[in-house]
Formats: structure tokens, C-alpha cells, sequence
């Protein structure tokens, strides 16, 4: 499959999954999560890929977020599907076989934070700002991030973080575990590749093992399910199209609560 949104490199047993729509701040459009999926399963099958770096192009973003743009005028259903599809991928990732690192160059804001939440571990710059802003556009998070957020950082710090909408500078986010490491933007990638290139030294069988097993600490079915219903509902409110709208025509929303 020739990509149009994602670079993928191979350096040694890892490889790199750089989503590439640097124009967009490397937004997950439709097309973007379909290439993401293709290349997860080409990763996980191919065994000269032992684990996997997935970072952003350019300076600015890790990933701004699910595509707005293609939010516009959907309904609940097509919502559903979106939600289902992006569950797939980021499903696939966190029970995957192989560890991946999420490098966070920049913004990792409402499906670009939940991508990297899917992420075994996450590495950030001092630069990159954290968040799920949804709750400003009318929506709630639908790629898993009420649920992954709140096992990882606890009800509290995860209702104020959706709640506020509020972007979340890296030390903060290390302060209450929602990022591993925080590092200078020039040592991203090489203090990501040392990560990982430690891990590759260690069993391969053992830590497809510890993931799956890790995983299994957490009953997820429910919630996910609920939150894939839920994100749908929001695209029959007219603050959903409120907000979606505002942000395409560079405003702030006027949310009238229906
Ligand atoms: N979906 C679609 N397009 C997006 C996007 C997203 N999630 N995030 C950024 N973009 C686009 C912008 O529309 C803009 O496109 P244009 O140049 O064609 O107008 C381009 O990327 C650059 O973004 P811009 O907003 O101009 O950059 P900025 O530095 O002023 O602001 C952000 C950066 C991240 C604060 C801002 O882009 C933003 O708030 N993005 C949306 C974040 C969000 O709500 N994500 C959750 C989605 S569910």
C-alpha cells in the first residue's frame, strides 16, 4: 500500500509510523486512520518489526486531533462508525503484540492524546501541550479517552482535564503520569529509539505476554461501548454542529445546550 498520510521507516528491529498531514497539524482524517490500520497490521505481522515509534511530522504536532472538517454534518451513525473504526485502531495498538512508544513533538489534542493514550509508553517534548478539548466543540472524546485517560490518571484528574477542555503543558502531564518522560525537543527520538532498543533486548514472547496481561488488569468492554454510543449522540445536538461549525469558520461556538 503506497501511503498518502503516513512515512513509515524501519532503523534496525523498530520502526516508524510518522502520520504525515503536517498542513492539518497531522489531523486523523478518515483516509489518515484506514492507512494507520494497514500499517499496524503490516507492522504486527512482520517480524523483522519488533516494536514501533509513532511520532508526528513537522515541529508543531504530535496529531490536533480527529479531522474536523470531516465531522461537519454527519450523523449519529456516521459518528458511530467514525468512533468504531478509530476503537479498532487504537484497540489494535494497545493489545498489540509489540510495544509502541508514542514520541509527542507537539499538540496531542482529542484523538491525537488518545492515540498516544493506546501507546504503551509516552514521551513528550518540553513544547508539546496535552489535551481533550471535545467538550468545546460539543462533543465528548470517541477514540477511547474517557476510558484510557481515567485509568491512567484516576476520575479526578480525568473529569477536570474533559471537562476544562484545558491544554495541558508535558510537566504537568509527567506530574500526574500522564506522560512517562519529558525531554528536550532535539532528544525526542533519540531518547525514544534508547526506550525501545532496551526493551528489544528483553524477551519478545515475555513482553507480547506482559502487555496482554497488563491489559487484562482493566475490564474495558462496557465503557468503550457506552463511549462509542454516547460520542454518536452528540452529533444529533445542535452544539455539536455549533461547534464544528465555529472552529471551521475560525470563531468561538455559540452553545445554546440542546
Ligand atoms: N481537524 C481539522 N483541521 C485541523 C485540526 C483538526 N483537529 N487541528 C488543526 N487543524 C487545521 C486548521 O484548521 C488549520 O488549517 P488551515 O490552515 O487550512 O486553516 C491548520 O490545521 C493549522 O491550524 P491552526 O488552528 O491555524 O493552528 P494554530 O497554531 O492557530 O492552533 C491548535 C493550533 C492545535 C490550538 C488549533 O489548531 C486547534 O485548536 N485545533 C483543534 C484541536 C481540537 O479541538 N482537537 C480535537 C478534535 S475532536
Amino acid at each position: 500500500m503506497i501511503f498518502k498520510n503516513l512515512l513509515i521507516e524501519q532503523k534496525g528491529s523498530l520502526q516508524y509510523i510518522i502520520i504525515n498531514r503536517e498542513s492539518k497539524l497531522n489531523a486523523l482524517n478518515n483516509e489518515t486512520i484506514h492507512e494507520l490500520l494497514f500499517a499496524l497490521e503490516s507492522a504486527f505481522g512482520n517480524p523483522e518489526v519488533r516494536g514501533l515509534i509513532i511520532t508526528g511530522a513537522g515541529k508543531k504536532a504530535f496529531v490536533a486531533g480527529a479531522d474536523i472538517a470531516e465531522f461537519n454534518g454527519i450523523n449519529a451513525d456516521e459518528a458511530a462508525a467514525i468512533a468504531k473504526i478509530g476503537h479498532k485502531v487504537f484497540d489494535k495498538i494497545e493489545n498489540g503484540s509489540k510495544p509502541v512508544i508514542a514520541a509527542i513533538n507537539g499538540f496531542a489534542l482529542g484523538g491525537g492524546l488518545e492515540l498516544a493514550l493506546a501507546c504503551h509508553i509516552r514521551i513528550a517534548t518540553q513544547a508539546a501541550r496535552l489535551g481533550l478539548p471535545e467538550v468545546s466543540l460539543g462533543l465528548i472524546p470517541g477514540y477511547g479517552g474517557t476510558q484510557r485517560l481515567t485509568k491512567l490518571v484516576g476520575k479526578g484528574k480525568a473529569l477536570e482535564i474533559i471537562l476544562t477542555a484545558d491544554l495541558i503543558t508535558a510537566e504537568d502531564a509527567f506530574q500526574f503520569g500522564l506522560v512517562n518522560k519529558v525531554v528536550a525537543p532535539d532528544d525526542l527520538l533519540m531518547y525514544a529509539e534508547e526506550l525501545l532498543n532496551k526493551i528489544l533486548t528483553r524477551s519478545p514472547k515475555a513482553i507480547e505476554f506482559a502487555i496482554n496481561a497488563i491489559n487484562a488488569a482493566e475490564n474495558q468492554v462496557d465503557g468503550f461501548q457506552n463511549e462509542i454510543k454516547l460520542f454518536a449522540s452528540c452529533f444529533a445536538t445542535n452544539d455539536a454542529k455549533e461547534g464544528i461549525t465555529a472552529f471551521l469558520e475560525k470563531r468561538k461556538p455559540d452553545f445554546k445546550g440542546n
